[in-house]
């Protein structure tokens, strides 16, 4: 191979070595003053689409006019930053250092995990955390299973799974003729909509259950509508319980989706994406309960447990199963025949996959399962604080009592329609992302809009939700209706 001075320089190790340290110095000085609440450090420095398109060109335009240390801090600089405490949007947690570096391990690595000879240590530890979450999750050691690239993924791979093992046809080499459906809460996750709509399934397929007042699955709708389905010739074969919702995080009831499932020979499916990490916490385990009844769950390690995204594991009540969703060979990789934990790619949709294992394992090895729980608990803890102070205001409303840790909640201008309502909290969310200084997002709940945060930092406190508060209600006047 002829070396050019390029590939030399690209694959220098001094000039790795050097950066190197100066990055970590930058990341550490980053995270010290996060914790402080550094004023000068906005949880979100927003500019628009366009403005930041010209502020990176050049660098793409002319390789090497600015440093790669540069470009990383900079990334840095101008990005999310969820490790603030004022950081409180979407649904993933600021992961901790050793988990960052695991993963600056694992890509510099790549081993792909999808056959085990193409990398041991991680497809080991793959396998021994999944095993760790799943007794977690009330399992027996029959349970197995895997991680993958999101709960979207998971998801859609448990219901591929539960198609194979309930439909009265076998899909995957003769397709199928009956019109097949699965039943799931109007609240849930849009992803497993498109699962359903990706098997092919159309809109008769999904079939989706009322809510009540909470958000939660109106369980003793079930059988009503698995009559219609029934009676119109389609074939349920699953129900997915949300644990929890996205939108308000609202737990399903598990234990009365489990009992119908097995009065009616259903497979019964937890997205417990973004709430089945509740299972570790000490305080509030009970509201998962009825998870150790389903026949499979998916749960994000990158949502509340501290790990960078995306990390899903996907477990199986009965391991064997999880070999059912995939009946194929791949001559150059693997055989179908043999269950075998250590090679992947029989059980995942991917076939280079990354080695996810590691973000998870190197948590469990150096804290156990116990700062999982106190994650957890701190901010399921703190959304109720927040809770309270919104019901202890006379501005704002709350829209439900938080289950998890996501609070919906808007401020109520008396003598306004609710059109204007909408507009008022639509402009104030608008207000609050261009200023930066807190990262909140927004949400419908049926026709009304609401904003939404999701206290994903255990280090934030109600200090920060005070200011927050206290910042939307200094937008108010600039957007009221003339
Ligand atoms: C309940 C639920 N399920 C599934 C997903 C999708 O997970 P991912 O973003 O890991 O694909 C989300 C994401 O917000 C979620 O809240």
């Amino acid at each position: 191979m002829t070396k050019t001075s390029l590939l030399q320089a690209a694959y220098d190790p001094e000039a790795f070595r050097s950066m190197g340290y100066q990055l970590i110095d930058e990341l550490a000085d980053y995270l010290a003053k996060c914790q402080a609440g550094a004023e000068e450090i906005p949880a979100n420095p927003w500019i628009k689409p366009e403005e930041a398109r010209e502020r990176w060109s050049a660098a793409v335009d002319q390789a090497g006019s600015v440093s790669s240390l540069q470009i990383l801090v900079d990334t840095l600089k101008e990005g999310v930053h969820l490790h603030h405490p004022k950081y409180m949007g979407h649904q993933i947690s600021p992961p901790i250092p050793i988990t960052a570096l695991a993963g600056l391990v694992s890509d510099w690595m790549n081993n792909g995990m999808g056959v085990y000879e193409m990398g041991v240590p991680g497809s080991t530890m793959e396998h021994l955390a999944v095993k760790k979450v799943s007794q977690y999750m009330g399992f027996s050691d029959a349970a197995d299973g895997f991680i993958t690239s999101g709960g979207t993924l998971a998801n859609t791979t448990a219901l591929l799974a539960a198609r194979s093992i309930k439909a009265q046809q076998n899909v995957w080499t003769d397709g199928h003729d009956q019109p097949l459906a699965l039943m799931v809460s109007e609240a849930a996750h849009y992803c497993v909509d498109r699962a359903a709509k990706i098997m092919g399934w159309g809109e008769k397929g999904i079939i989706k259950v009322p809510v009540n007042d909470r958000y939660q699955m109106k369980t003793d709708q079930l059988q009503r509508l698995y009559q219609e389905a029934s009676d119109a010739g389609v074939q349920v074969i699953a129900v997915v319980g949300s644990a929890c919702s996205t939108a308000t995080g609202s737990f399903d009831d598990l234990r009365a989706i489990a009992k119908f499932c097995q009065q009616h020979d259903l497979w019964f499916h937890v997205d417990g994406a973004h709430g089945a990490a509740l299972a570790f916490s000490g305080k509030y385990k009970d509201r998962v309960k009825g998870i150790e009844l389903a026949d499979s769950v998916a749960m994000d390690f990158h949502k509340m447990l501290l790990t960078p995204s995306i990390t899903t594991a996907l477990i199986f009540k009965d391991g064997k199963h999880s070999y059912q969703t995939f009946s194929q060979r791949a001559d150059y990789l693997f055989e179908q025949a043999d269950p075998e934990w250590f090679n992947f790619a029989k059980r995942t949709f991917e076939c280079t996959k990354l080695m996810l294992g590691l973000k998870a394992f190197i948590t469990l090895s150096q804290y156990g399962v116990k700062l999982w729980d106190e994650a957890v608990t701190a901010v399921v803890d703190l959304s109720q604080a927040f809770a309270q102070m919104i019901k202890d205001h006379p501005a704002f409303e709350l829209a439900v009592e938080p289950e998890c840790n996501i609070v919906c909640f808007r401020y109520q201008q008396e003598g306004i329609s609710k059109k204007e309502q909408n507009q008022l909290n639509d402009r104030l969310r608008q207000s609050i992302l261009e200023d930066g200084e807190f990262y909140i997002v927004k949400t419908w709940l049926g026709e009304e809009l609401w904003l939404r945060t999701t206290l994903a930092n255990p280090l934030s406190t109600t200090t920060e939700l005070k200011g927050l508060l206290d910042k939307i209600e200094g937008f108010v006047p600039a957007h009221l209706p003339a």
